[in-house]
């Protein structure tokens, strides 16, 4: 099974995720935990250029990194994973690439949806949760954490259009995308998330 959590900044996803891989394994199964970008050590390398501040990058070129960094992702990580019968949860993943490249950055649709399909070789999740949260709470959230990135710190239309674009696909793919409310307690909102589980995955 293969899992993955979406959303704007400081919406919760690495908490949430962190959280579902102990519950799952507590339950026994075999999870493997990972992140885009930088779920490969040559990912981590794009990650550092990805969200360096100091860096200029034409959003073309950050579409490109976005998607190398996937193609090793999935061939390196996640596939192999799946394939020994392990639960996959992804942070971020192709949503991503839609909510930020197309929606956020404006980039034209049929090239981000055709790198983005040859990224992932067409591997979708079995579930998505897309964590949902307003822009300026989640933002807040990751001020809050100190240094912020070069994605944290785009003005705040271009994370509304990153929510906007989220909530679009979500309503696409409704059997997929379960979207989960943040803006609320921890615990509540990992209770709701592990609700949505297939039968037999809750203890
Ligand atoms: N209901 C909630 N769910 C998740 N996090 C919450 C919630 N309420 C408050 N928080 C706090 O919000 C922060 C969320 O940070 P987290 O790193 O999980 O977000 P993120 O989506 O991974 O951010 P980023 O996009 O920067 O990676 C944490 O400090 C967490 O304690
Ligand atoms: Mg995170």
């Amino acid at each position: 099974m293969f899992i993955s959590f979406e959303g704007g900044e400081g919406c919760g996803k690495s908490t949430h995720a962190r959280m579902l891989k102990e519950y799952l394994e507590s339950s026994g199964k075999e999870v493997v935990l990972t992140r885009e970008p930088g779920g490969t050590q040559f990912g981590s390398t794009i990650r550092k250029m990805l969200l360096d501040n100091d860096l200029s990058i034409e959003m073309t070129t950050e579409m490109f990194l976005f998607c190398a960094d996937r193609v090793e992702h999935v061939e390196k990580v996640i596939r192999p994973a799946l394939s020994e019968g392990k639960i996959v949860i992804s942070d971020r993943y192709i949503d991503s690439t839609i909510a930020y490249q197309l929606g956020g950055r404006a980039l034209p649709e049929d090239l981000v949806r055709y790198l983005n399909w040859i990224s992932s070789k067409g591997l979708v999740p079995d579930l998505t949760f897309l964590l949902d949260i307003p822009v300026e709470e989640g933002l807040k959230r990751t001020a809050e954490r100190g240094k912020t990135n070069r994605f944290e710190n785009e003005i705040l239309a271009f994370h509304e259009r990153v929510r906007e674009k989220y909530l679009e696909i979500a309503g696409n793919n409704r059997q997929r995308i379960k979207v989960i409310d943040t803006f609320k307690g921890i615990e509540e909102t990992q209770k709701e998330i592990r609700g949505h589980l297939p039968a037999g995955r809750q203890v």
